[in-house]
C-alpha cells in the first residue's frame, strides 16, 4: 500500500497498483445456486467454478500475478538438468529471505513430506504454535505426533491480541522439557491459517529460538504466508514501524533452521521450496527431492513458474504491493463485527472468518455448522468460502469425531484480486444469513473418505433445509 497523510488527519492507504486483465464473472440465480451445492455434496470443493460468482475458497494458487511475473515466464529456460532459470531462482531466495540452499518442490505439502521423512520417526514430537491439515498428516504419516501451544488469546475469538499466531513460551519449554529426545523440531506457522490468519511478533519467534538453542532442536518456519505476517509486525509491533518490509522479512526468518513455503500463497505462483543455511540439513532432505518432486533444478514445478517465483519472491516485501487484501478483510470484519456478526477478531491475514460454532448455536458440532454456514453462503450469494471446522479434522483411530478449538468459515482474499463491491456484497449477504440462521440445519455424511475427507468428502443437508431457505431468499430478494 502507498501510505499518505489525509487532509482529515490520520492516515490514507492507497493500492499502489492498477488492473489491467479482468476476468468476467457472473452470477448464476439461486435456484441454480441450490441444485449445484447439492449435486457438490454440499461441499464447495466439489463446486464447478464457473457455478461460483466470488470465489474465496483459498488463496492459493489464485492471486493476481504481475506484468513483471508473466513477463518472466516467457523468458524461463526450459531444460531438465541445470537450467539458468533455476540459478537466479537459488540468487533470489538468498537476496530476499538469506539462505544458501534451496530446494524445490511442486507445493507447500510436497516440502512437509520431505521435512517429515528428513525428520520426523515414529515416536516423534513436533511442537507448534497451530498445525495445518497438510502438515498434521505428513508428520502423522512419518510416525510422529503434533503438540500445538498457541497462546491462550488465540482460541477466545473475541481477543484483539495483536499476535494470536503467538507461540505459548511457557508451554513449550514444558513440551521440550517432557519429550527431550523425541522432539523432532519445533514448528512456527507464520500466519497461522487455522487459527484465523493471525500473525506471529518479531519479539515471540525470538524467544522460541531461544529455547529452541537451550534444547538442541531445529526450528523450523512455515512462511507460506510470511507477506502478511511482515505487513502485520510492521503494523502492531512496537519499533518496526518504520522499518522495511525487506528488512523485517529478513530478521524474522533469520531464527529459522529451516525454512519452507507454498509458493502458491506469497509469492503468487503455483510451486513451493525449502531453504536452509544448514548443509547438514540440506543433505539430509536432498535424497528426497529426486524420489518424490523431480531432478533438483525444477522439483516437480513447471520452469515458468520458477521465473515467476523469483519476481514474486521480491514483489512480497515490495512496500506499494502488500497489504490490499488485508485492507479489504480489515473493512468486512469490522462492519460484520458492528452488526454483531460473531467473527475472529482482531482482522487478521488469509481472509475473513466467521465464527460457525457461535452464528449457528442451535446445531451440534456433530452436525458439522462450518460445513453447513459455508453451503448456505453458496446458496444465499454465490460465494464459495471454505470448512474450516470439524469436517476439516479426520476421525481419531478409534473413528471418534475430532472437534477443533474454532468451528470456522473461512472467506479468502486472494492477494490482488477482488474490489470493495464484491466485500459490500459479502457484507450484505452474510448479514442476510445472519437474519435467517434458524432457517440454517446441519449436515450428514453420503461418502466419508478416512483421510483428508474435507476435500472429497460428500454430505447432504438434514431435514431438506435447503428448499426453505431457497424460498425465504426468492421471497425476500427474488431470483439473485
Ligand atoms: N502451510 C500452510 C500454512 C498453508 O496454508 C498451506 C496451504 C500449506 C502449508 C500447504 O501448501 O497447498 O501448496 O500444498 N494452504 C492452502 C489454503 C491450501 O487454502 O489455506 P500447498
Amino acid at each position: 500500500m502507498i501510505v499518505v497523510r489525509s487532509c482529515d488527519g490520520g492516515v490514507l492507504k492507497v493500492d499502489g497498483f492498477r488492473v489491467r486483465i479482468f476476468e468476467r464473472l457472473s452470477l448464476p440465480p439461486v435456484r441454480y445456486r441450490l441444485k449445484a451445492i447439492k449435486e457438490a455434496g454440499w461441499n464447495t470443493f466439489l463446486l464447478k467454478a464457473d457455478d461460483v460468482f466470488i470465489d474465496l475458497l483459498t488463496d492459493s494458487g489464485v492471486n493476481a500475478m504481475s506484468d513483471r511475473q508473466l513477463a518472466a515466464m516467457m523468458s524461463a529456460q526450459d531444460a531438465y538438468a541445470g537450467s539458468r532459470t533455476y540459478y537466479e531462482f537459488l540468487n533470489a531466495v538468498e537476496g530476499v529471505l538469506g539462505f544458501k540452499y534451496v530446494l524445490p518442490v511442486h507445493q507447500g505439502r510436497a516440502a512437509e513430506h520431505v521435512i517429515s521423512k528428513a525428520f520426523v520417526k515414529d515416536g516423534s514430537v513436533v511442537p507448534m504454535n497451530y498445525h495445518f491439515t497438510t502438515t498434521k498428516a505428513h508428520i502423522e504419516l512419518a510416525g510422529g505426533k503434533v503438540i500445538e501451544v498457541p497462546v491462550k488469546e488465540a482460541l477466545d475469538r473475541r481477543s484483539r491480541y495483536p499476535f494470536k499466531g503467538n507461540v505459548d513460551i511457557e508451554r513449550l519449554e514444558e513440551v521440550l522439557k517432557a519429550y527431550r529426545d523425541r522432539v523432532a523440531f519445533v514448528r512456527i506457522e507464520a500466519v497461522a491459517n487455522l487459527l484465523g490468519g493471525q500473525p506471529v511478533s518479531m519479539k515471540n519467534v525470538a524467544e522460541v529460538r531461544e529455547l529452541c538453542d537451550r534444547f538442541r532442536v531445529p526450528l523450523i518456519i512455515d512462511g507460506s504466508m510470511i507477506d502478511w505476517n511482515v505487513y502485520f509486525i510492521k503494523e502492531r509491533e512496537a519499533g518496526y514501524g518504520s522499518k522495511s518490509l525487506e528488512d523485517i522479512l529478513r530478521e524474522f526468518v533469520s531464527y529459522a533452521d529451516v525454512f519452507y513455503m507454498s509458493a502458491r500463497k506469497a509469492p503468487a505462483v503455483r510451486g513451493g521450496f525449502i531453504a536452509t543455511n544448514n548443509k547438514g540439513y540440506y543433505d539430509r532432505m536432498v535424497v528426497h527431492i529426486p524420489v518424490y518432486e523431480g531432478f533438483l533444478t525444477y522439483g516437480g514445478m513447471s520452469i515458468r513458474e520458477i521465473a515467476a517465483l523469483s519476481v514474486g519472491l521480491r514483489e512480497m516485501v515490495d512496500e506499494n504491493l502488500v497489504g490490499s487484501e488485508l485492507e479489504l478483510i480489515k473493512y468486512i470484519v469490522e462492519k460484520l463485527d458492528n452488526r454483531g456478526i460473531p467473527v475472529v477478531l482482531p482482522p487478521g491475514g488469509l481472509g475473513v472468518h466467521v465464527d460457525a460454532a457461535e452464528f449457528l448455536n442451535h446445531l451440534p458440532r456433530n452436525a458439522y455448522p462450518a460445513g453447513a454456514l459455508a453451503a448456505a453462503l453458496y446458496i444465499a450469494s454465490g460465494v464459495r468460502a471454505m470448512e474450516r471446522g470439524t469436517l476439516s479434522m479426520d476421525r481419531d483411530k478409534d473413528g471418534r469425531e475430532v472437534y477443533p478449538d474454532l468451528e470456522l468459515v473461512r472467506l479468502a482474499f486472494p492477494r490482488r484480486t477482488y474490489l470493495k463491491s464484491h466485500a459490500d456484497y459479502v457484507v450484505d449477504r452474510l448479514t442476510w444469513l445472519y437474519r435467517h440462521r434458524d432457517l440454517i440445519g446441519g449436515l450428514k455424511w453420503v461418502h466419508e473418505p478416512p483421510i483428508l475427507r474435507f476435500f472429497l468428502g460428500r454430505l447432504e443437508d438434514i431435514g431438506n433445509w435447503g428448499e426453505e431457505l431457497l424460498m425465504a431468499y426468492l421471497r425476500e430478494l427474488g431470483e439473485y
